[in-house]
């Protein structure tokens, strides 16, 4: 089986905690054995487009009129099997950059709630999945609940079933390089991507 992998760095620190983490991940989906495994990363931060500005075209076209770095982004995020949504907590929420790339998929919901067109066409519908990975600095479970609720709004629009169990939150993870304090960490993220598409 080929399995299309997408991973979205969404934190503006270049190779910080959720950078880290999201490494790790794509690493562990190249050693699940009998699969063939194609790997893209974006680095939000490293795009240049606009945020949504509501103008409404995609709720009659269901494509957005705005020629930038999303375009590329919306052939990814159909392309891939799995989505790999990195982003740390920011005031109990996504960074503004993942939040902006979000916010430019409102054309897939125009498309598949208003206009009842389908998202998905490559045959793999059913098995798409979106996952989270996040830290925070603080260590109560409770900051990650802001940015799961968006993220699962998130993965609903784009047709991808929100794999909870390959999620990741960490708390207590503050200053550049916490991630890399416990191997534990990294040996969590790299087990997700092993384990996800074996059996
Ligand atoms: C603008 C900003 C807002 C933040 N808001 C929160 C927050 O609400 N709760 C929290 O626990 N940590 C918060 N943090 C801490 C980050 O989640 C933490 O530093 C994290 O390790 C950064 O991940 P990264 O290295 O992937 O960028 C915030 C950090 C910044 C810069």
């Amino acid at each position: 089986m080929t399995i299309n992998i997408l991973g979205i760095a969404g934190s503006p620190e270049k190779g910080g905690n959720t950078e880290l983490l999201l490494d790790k991940v794509l690493e562990g989906f190249g050693c699940n054995g009998d699969n063939t495994v194609n790997r893209k990363k974006i680095v939000v931060s490293d795009l240049d487009f606009q945020p949504c500005t509501s103008c409404r075209s995609c709720t009659k076209i269901g494509k957005c009129r705005l020629n930038d770095d999303m375009q590329n982004v919306y052939s990814d995020l159909l392309w891939a099997d799995c989505i790999v949504l990195a982003s740390p907590v920011y005031f109990l929420g996504l960074t503004a950059q993942c939040k902006a790339l979000i916010d430019r998929c409102q054309m897939f919901w125009a498309r598949k709630f208003l206009l009842n067109k389908p998202i998905v066409d490559n045959g793999h519908e059913s098995n798409r999945r979106g996952i989270i990975l996040s830290v925070g600095g603080d260590k109560k479970d409770s900051i990650f609940c802001g940015l799961i609720m968006t993220a699962k709004a998130f993965f609903i629009t784009i047709d991808a079933a929100y794999d909870e169990k390959n999620s990741l939150f960490i708390g207590g993870i503050e200053e550049k390089d916490d991630v890399l304090k416990s191997p534990h960490y990294l040996n969590a993220a790299f087990d997700i991507g092993k384990r996800m598409y074996t059996g």
